[in-house]
């Protein structure tokens, strides 16, 4: 059931009575109409029972579980939800010997842990979700599924990173929160996400994702925080309270700081899903500085860390994997660092799995050569919880069986994964109510907050002769590249076909990147940074017509010193609509740029390759230093 919660009241009522909008804020309703459990049952279990405390409802759900019961919670698995609020019945979910789909897992396998991978409207997620609740209400022990997700509230749209946002909300990816240095910004943009997430019944989220980009071809910089590990920290701070309040509770979606102790010195920047990216290099001797936002993380009570799929090179220890490695997951995490919380790996250190139709191999980097049943032996010992993306409860069960784990083993990670469902309210308040869901996720005012961020984060790079903001005056002419000249109509512009017949030109772009390899790795960004010599042309071509605005998806860290010799202004955006760029370029309703670079962005190839991938901040001669961002010294309105 959604409820407004209570602990963030406060920060909601403040925002809310300064929004015009706020008589628009649809309140969520409380309906009776919902499923819920029959309480009547005078012999309610005990771990059923909400009027005990949780430790005794752990320990009496502790001791009624059979092994395989045990090994279900072990394991957490992305799943699509199905069409019109059912459930998903096509999508195929290997077992190694069987050919599975979503139910199956819930009442044969015996799982309770998933992330939807997929969008559809937040009615039918809601349906979907009381619908897995449903099932979950079939198996022996009734224990509530929790339904995790990767980010969903931007524009980026990655197999097995993110997802586009559709109805929630749209802020910029988190590199333009980062721009904005306001972490009480940033505590209102996690707030955002959990209220919809939980209206949805989305209890965890696989974020923050805290790697420091050290390495600008770094391929997943786009949802971090950018280069500064300080900043980082702060981010993680103000994003784990507004995500989790100040302890788990009803209200609460729990967090995933992300990928443990930092993917940011990915040798050349190549993506750790993929062998070719399988090494952190630590030739700097910088691990410490990626460990900052991991600590801050902990302090702050975030409640489960994932380590990187990458291995350590350069470092005392072990070359293999993160999430096998024992000196790192229990060593450095919890003897080192403390953390109390759950750990679970990323998702398929043990299994080679088709996706996008090409079987890609497990990320077991560096232990290639051992088997299924070792690699899941390995993650045990090293430390970890939980297993993502992956089902293999029987090689769990086998190695309890034949004596090679002890069942004591399993439980230390059942009862933190089972605490967590307990602390979550999941137990006693498993559904949602679908027509709360359409009311809340992307409202009036979560919309406009996401939709006003876009702007704000605006980074203005360069505006030779104080080009910007213009103001368009009868007869002037624009032409648009890289975007449809209608969205210039729309404002009553005068648009034209030709560069050389504007007064202005428009010009958006993305940060280049390769596509390389199989189609999952072709989604991830990376290898170079810079345009090459038929697109450099091209944008001359275009400059030297008109006076060119350009405008720049900043997901890495681009090369571009042509186009800012060239432009007659420049922008980097971290993920907005074209009419956010416009509102910002015309100063519509005052809006401005007001981010500063979360990142150095260099100023050559060359320079890329000679620094150092765990080092932050050591790229020669940046073309805009981390920090850079001009403002407007005049507005459209007046001189
Ligand atoms: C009450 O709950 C117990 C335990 O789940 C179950 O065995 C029993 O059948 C229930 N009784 C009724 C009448 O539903
Ligand atoms: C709830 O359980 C009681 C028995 O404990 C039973 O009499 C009653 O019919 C059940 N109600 C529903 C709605 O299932
Ligand atoms: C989903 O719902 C729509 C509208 O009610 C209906 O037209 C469509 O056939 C449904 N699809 C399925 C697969 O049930
Ligand atoms: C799959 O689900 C749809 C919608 O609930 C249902 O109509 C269909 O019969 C199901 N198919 C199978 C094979 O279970
Ligand atoms: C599972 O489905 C795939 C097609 O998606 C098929 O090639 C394979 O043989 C099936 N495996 C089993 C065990 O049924
Ligand atoms: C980061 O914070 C630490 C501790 O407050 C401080 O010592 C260090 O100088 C800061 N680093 C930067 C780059 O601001
Ligand atoms: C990164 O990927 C590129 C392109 O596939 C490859 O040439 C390079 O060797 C890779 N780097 C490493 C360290 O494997
Ligand atoms: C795995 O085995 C192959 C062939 O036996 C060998 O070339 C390779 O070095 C081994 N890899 C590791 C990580 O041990
Ligand atoms: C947010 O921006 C989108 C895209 O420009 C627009 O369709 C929507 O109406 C805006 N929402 C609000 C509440 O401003
Ligand atoms: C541009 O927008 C117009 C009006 O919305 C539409 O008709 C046209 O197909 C669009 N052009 C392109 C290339 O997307
Ligand atoms: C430059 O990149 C574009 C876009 O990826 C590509 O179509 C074109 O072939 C490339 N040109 C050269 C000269 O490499
Ligand atoms: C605005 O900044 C430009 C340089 O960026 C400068 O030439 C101009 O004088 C400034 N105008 C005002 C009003 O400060």
């Amino acid at each position: 059931m959604y409820t407004p919660s209570p602990s963030w009241s406060n920060l909601l009522i403040s925002a809310l009575a300064l929004s015009p909008l706020a008589s628009a804020i649809p309140q969520p309703e409380t309906t009776t109409n919902i499923p819920s459990q029959n309480t009547t049952n005078s012999t309610l279990l005990p771990y059923l029972d909400p009027s005990l405390c949780i430790s005794d409802r752990l320990d009496d759900l502790l001791s009624r579980m059979t092994l395989e019961e045990k090994a279900g919670q072990l394991f957490i698995k992305q799943i699509p939800a199905g069409i019109n609020g059912t459930i998903d019945n096509t999508t195929i979910i290997p077992d190694g010997t069987r050919n599975l789909t979503t139910a199956p897992l819930i009442t044969e396998k015996l799982l309770s842990h998933f992330n939807v991978n997929n969008a559809r409207s937040a009615r039918q997620m809601a349906e979907w979700h009381n619908e897995i609740q449903n099932l979950a209400l079939q198996t022996r022990l009734k224990i509530p599924v929790t339904i995790a997700s990767d980010p969903r509230h931007a524009f980026a749209d990655t197999v097995g990173s993110s997802i586009a946002s559709g109805q929630f909300s749209k802020f910029p990816e988190s590199l333009g929160i980062a721009a904005l240095r306001d972490p009480v910004l940033a505590e209102l943009y996690a707030t955002i996400i959990r209220e919809e997430y939980l209206a949805v019944g989305i209890r965890n989220a696989l974020q923050p994702q805290i790697d420091v980009v050290t390495e600008p071809r770094m391929a997943r910089s786009g949802q971090t925080f950018g280069e500064d590990a300080n900043l980082t920290a702060s981010m993680v701070v103000a994003l784990i309270k507004g995500f989790q309040g100040e302890e788990l509770g009803l209200n609460s979606v729990s967090t995933v700081t992300k990928h443990f102790p930092g993917a940011g010195p990915s040798r050349n920047g190549n993506d750790s899903h993929f062998a070719t990216g399988k090494d952190n290099t630590y030739f700097g001797d910088f691990l410490d500085y990626h460990l900052i936002p991991f600590k801050a993380a902990i302090a702050a009570g975030g409640r489960q860390i994932m380590p990187s799929y990458a291995r350590p090179i350069g470092t005392k220890y072990p070359e293999v994997a993160f999430g096998f490695n024992k000196p790192v997951i229990t060593g450095l995490i919890r003897e080192e660092l403390g953390f109390k919380g759950i750990v679970v790996s990323d998702w398929g250190l043990i299994t080679d799995q088709a996706i996008l139709n090409v079987i890609e191999p497990a990320r077991a980097w560096g232990l290639e050569n051992t088997t299924e049943s070792e690699r899941a032996k390995m993650v045990l010992d090293a430390g970890v919880d939980q297993f993502g993306g992956e089902i293999r409860t029987e090689l769990l069960i086998q190695l309890v069986t034949s004596g090679q784990i002890p069942e004591s083993r399993l439980d230390i990670s059942v009862r933190k994964l089972l605490e967590e469902k307990f602390l979550l309210g999941l137990f006693d308040h498993r559904f949602v109510d679908p027509e709360a869901a359409e009311k809340v996720v992307g409202n009036a005012y979560f919309a406009r907050i996401g939709n006003e961020t876009q702007r704000r984060a605006y980074t203005l790079l360069t505006n030779q002769i104080n080009t910007l903001p213009l103001r368009p005056t009868d007869g002037v002419k624009f032409y648009a590249r890289g975007f449809n000249s209608s969205y210039l109509e729309a404002r009553g512009l005068q648009t034209v076909d030709q560069p050389y017949k504007a007064d202005f030109c428009f010009l958006r772009l993305s940060t280049p990147y390769e596509a390389r390899g199989s189609p999952f790795r072709q989604r991830y960004h990376e290898g170079r940074l810079d345009f090459n010599t038929s697109q450099k042309a091209s944008h001359s071509e275009l400059f030297n017509s008109c006076p060119t605005i350009v405008d720049i998806l900043l997901d890495r860290p681009a090369v571009i010193p042509e186009i800012a010799q060239e432009a007659a202004a420049l922008f980097g955006h971290y993920g907005a609509s074209v009419d956010a760029f416009l509102d910002v370029v015309f100063n519509v309703d005052g809006w401005k740029p007001e981010g500063k670079l979360p990142f150095d962005m260099p100023s050559s190839m060359e320079a890329v390759d000679e620094q150092v991938a765990d080092v932050p901040f050591d790229t020669e001669d940046p073309l805009f230093r981390f920090g850079h961002g001009l403002s407007y010294n005049r507005t459209a309105l007046c001189g």
